[in-house]
C-alpha cells in the first residue's frame, strides 16, 4: 500500500432517540505520503466525523459500523487497520504518529497549566525514553568534567542510579522503581528530565515561529492572543513529530493575516517534516492555497475528488460547481445553492444532492452514484457527469 492512510467503505451511524443518523455513508478516501488533502463541504457533511474516525474518537451514540482505515506509517508494505487494533495501540498512535489540531485553540488548551507544562506533558508521554536518555547523557557529561575524589565517589553511585532510572522509564508501573523514585536524593534526575523536556518545548515553540519562546512557555493560555494560542496548539501537535497531521478548520477563528501566517507555517512544516496533512475547511480559497488535492463531501459521502488545479479549472459535480459559484466575488451577485442541507434523519434517496441539483435525471432519485474516475486522478460521483444521458434514460 503506497498511501499513508486508506479509508474504505467507512460507515458511521448515530443512534439517537429521534432516530438513526447516517453520518458517513460508505466513504472511500486515500491520503498519499507527503500530501496535503483538503476536505471541504457544507456544515454537517461529515468532515469532522471522518477525522475523528481515523483517531477512533467518535463520541457516543456514534458507532462505526463497517469499513477499514489502513495506516501505513513508514511507507513500507505493512499497514495496520486503525479500526481493528487494540485500545492501547490506538492510544499510543494518537498524538505521536497521528496528531490533530482542533478548530478552537482555546478549547484544546487547559487554562490552569502553563503552555510549557502542557506541551512537556505530551513529550513526556510519547517521547519519555528519548528525554530520559538525553538527561542521563547530560549528567554523565557533567560527571566526566569532575576530577579526583569527587569523581571516584560519584561515578559508581551514578552507575547504579542511572540503571534504576532506566528501569523506571521502561516499566513505570513496577514497585521497586516507584519506591526508589520517592527517595529525595534520587529525585534530582526527575528535575533533569523536566529540564530536558522544557528544552524540547522551547525548541518546538521556536519552530512554529513564536517570538520569545521561553517567556511564552511560562505563560497561561489566557495571556496569549488567538493566533499565538493556535501556534501553541500546532507546536503541541508537532512536538512528537507525527507522520500525519489532521487540521480541523484551524484558522476559522483567526483574522486573515494570522490565517495566512498559519497556512504558511503548515506548508513549511509539511515540507521540512515530510508529513501528510488532512486539512478540513469550508473555505475553498483556503483549500486552494494549501492543498495538493481536494475532496468535496456532501451528506456523509464523497462527491468529487481531484487535484486542486483540476478541481478549480474543471469542476465536474454539480455540487462542486455550485459551491464554487457561491464564493463571493467583487462586483457580482452572490449565487447561493438553492434548497437546504438535507436533514440528517431524513436523507433523500439515491444521490443525496438530487433535490438541489439543476441537472438531475430520473435515475438520480433512485440510485446512489458510485465514485468513478472520469479522468486520471479525477473522481466524481454523479450519474449525469459519468454517464451523460444514462441519468435520464435509466
Ligand atoms: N453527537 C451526535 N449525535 C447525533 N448526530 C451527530 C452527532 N455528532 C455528529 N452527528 C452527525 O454527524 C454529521 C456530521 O457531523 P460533522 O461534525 O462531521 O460535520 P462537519 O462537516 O464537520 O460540519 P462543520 O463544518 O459544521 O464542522 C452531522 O450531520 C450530524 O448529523
Ligand atoms: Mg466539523
Amino acid at each position: 500500500m503506497k498511501e499513508l492512510v486508506k479509508i474504505s467503505g467507512l460507515t458511521l451511524r448515530f443512534y439517537t432517540y429521534e432516530g438513526v443518523v447516517l453520518a458517513l455513508d460508505n466513504l472511500d478516501l486515500g491520503i498519499d505520503q507527503r500530501e496535503t488533502l483538503g476536505l471541504v463541504g457544507e456544515t454537517g457533511c461529515g468532515k469532522t466525523m471522518t477525522a475523528l474516525s481515523i483517531l477512533r474518537l467518535i463520541p457516543p451514540p456514534g458507532k462505526i459500523e463497517c469499513g477499514s482505515i489502513l495506516f501505513n506509517a513508514d511507507g513500507g508494505s505493512e499497514a495496520v487497520d486503525l479500526l481493528k487494533i487494540s485500545e492501547a495501540e490506538i492510544r499510543s498512535i494518537r498524538g505521536s504518529r497521528i496528531a490533530m489540531i482542533f478548530q478552537e485553540p482555546g478549547a484544546a488548551l487547559n487554562p490552569v497549566f502553563t503552555i510549557g507544562d502542557q506541551i512537556a506533558e505530551v513529550i513526556l508521554l510519547h517521547r519519555r525514553e528519548e528525554v530520559v536518555r538525553q538527561a542521563l547523557k547530560t549528567v554523565s557529561r557533567l560527571l566526566d568534567g569532575e576530577t579526583g575524589p569527587v569523581k571516584s565517589l560519584l561515578k559508581p553511585a551514578w552507575a547504579v542510579e542511572s540503571k534504576l532510572y532506566y528501569a523506571m522509564v521502561k516499566n513505570p508501573g513496577a514497585v521497586l522503581p516507584r519506591i526508589v523514585g520517592r527517595i529525595p536524593l534520587m529525585r534530582r534526575l526527575l528535575w533533569r528530565i523536566n529540564d530536558e523536556a522544557n528544552r524540547i518545548v522551547v525548541r518546538t515553540l521556536k519552530e512554529v515561529e513564536i517570538p520569545d519562546a521561553e517567556r511564552v512557555a511560562r505563560q497561561h493560555p489566557h495571556q496569549l492572543s488567538g493566533g499565538m494560542k493556535q501556534r501553541c496548539v500546532i507546536a503541541m501537535a508537532l512536538s512528537c513529530q507525527p507522520r500525519f497531521l489532521i487540521a480541523d478548520e484551524p484558522t476559522t477563528s483567526l483574522d486573515v493575516t494570522v490565517q495566512a501566517q498559519i497556512l504558511e507555517l503548515l506548508r513549511r512544516l509539511k515540507v521540512e517534516r515530510e508529513s501528510s496533512i488532512l486539512y478540513i475547511t469550508h473555505d475553498l480559497a483556503v483549500a486552494a492555497e494549501i492543498c495538493d488535492r481536494i475532496g468535496v463531501m456532501y451528506a456523509g459521502s464523497m462527491c468529487e475528488l481531484a487535484g486542486t488545479a483540476d478541481m478549480f479549472a474543471a469542476p465536474q459535480h454539480p455540487y462542486t460547481r455550485a459551491l464554487l459559484a457561491a464564493v463571493p466575488k467583487p462586483g457580482e451577485e452572490p449565487h447561493s445553492i438553492p434548497g437546504f442541507i438535507p436533514a440528517p434523519l431524513n436523507l433523500p434517496s439515491g444521490c443525496r444532492f438530487h433535490p438541489r441539483c439543476d441537472v438531475r435525471g430520473e435515475m438520480c432519485a433512485r440510485e446512489a452514484p458510485p465514485l468513478r474516475e472520469v479522468q486520471p486522478g479525477h473522481f466524481v460521483a454523479c450519474h449525469v457527469c459519468q454517464g451523460g444521458s444514462s441519468a435520464s434514460s435509466g
